[in-house]
């Protein structure tokens, strides 16, 4: 890494049906302009969180009582500094994690507490009309039964990992969590080691139903495979390849190395990744 610039890489959330890609592009106009890697991956999660098509900020999804419960993690890998929040409302839950990790003895704060951080930050009381009748349809149809939890079109979230031109790195996860969740429910986006790791070695966002990372520490699996040598494509791989040995739920691991190389693999039907020059074919596993 020689070049005086970011190097952010984004997802827009694994799913579990073959749909079309969206772009990210938009996440990464500024992103790529930060001086850190840390400011890269907050500015293009802020980006993923205010677009309406993506589970995460503005247009989550609603959990079983139709209210949008966020989380977000944030991670410095220069530092080992970092941030979560779960259960909050607010425009840029990555924003309100930053705060976390950046203005409190804390790693994670959850609900009225976050939220009590959250001065000067805009809240967000609720979602998109898309949302909203997506939740009356389920309502209707009994699909918020906890038998359809998790089910293929349920899962989605945004994430982005970074390295700077001091090859520091940083990794960031934001979402609504999955559609119909219970009130409470706690996911993996901002529970280090689950979704969201990143230390001098390795940064690693993963999407997918949270409770299989949470059971696993995905993340934490491709970072340690990635700071004892393997690169990020074949660690991400053979994480995917031992999550689909435990579970069928789709899930994606994108996952970068200080020296810049980076790699992402996931089980399912369609995941949008995108980097510096375009989009990234990650690698699906059957
Ligand atoms: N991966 C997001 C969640 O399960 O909440």
């Amino acid at each position: 890494m020689t070049e005086s610039r970011t190097h952010v890489y984004v997802h827009g959330g694994v799913s579990g049906t073959d749909k079309p890609l969206p772009s990210l592009a938009h996440s990464l106009v500024e992103a790529v302009a930060a001086a850190t890697a840390l400011d890269g991956v907050e500015e293009a999660v802020r980006r993923l969180e205010d677009d309406s098509e993506l589970n995460a900020g503005w247009g989550s999804v609603l959990n079983r009582n139709g209210v949008i419960e966020l989380d977000a993690g944030i991670a410095d890998g220069a530092t080992g500094r970092v941030g979560g929040v779960v259960g909050v409302s607010v425009r840029y839950p990555v924003s309100l994690a930053r705060r976390v990790m950046r203005s409190t003895p804390h790693v994670l704060m959850a609900g009225d507490g976050a939220m009590a951080l959250a001065e000067s930050m805009e809240v967000l009381d609720g979602t998109t009309e898309r949302q909203i009748e997506r939740y009356e349809r389920a309502l209707d149809s009994g699909e918020l039964e906890v038998q359809h939890y998790g089910a293929d079109e349920h899962v989605d979230t945004v994430g982005a990992v970074a390295v700077d031109s001091s090859n520091h790195l940083a990794a960031a996860s934001s979402t609504g969590g999955v559609f119909g969740k219970l009130p409470g429910r706690v996911g993996d986006s901002a529970i280090f080691g689950a979704g969201t790791y990143a230390s001098t070695g390795a940064a690693v966002v993963g999407t997918g139903v949270g409770e299989l990372f949470l059971e696993t520490l995905a993340s934490a699996r491709v970072a340690r495979l990635i700071e004892e040598g393997a690169h990020p494509q074949s660690a991400c791989e053979r994480v995917i390849a031992y999550l689909g040995t435990r579970s069928d739920a789709p899930a994606g691991l994108l996952a970068l190395a200080a020296n810049g190389q980076v790699g992402a693999a996931y089980r399912g039907g369609s995941w949008p990744v995108e980097g510096p020059s375009g989009p990234l074919g990650a690698v699906c596993l059957e």
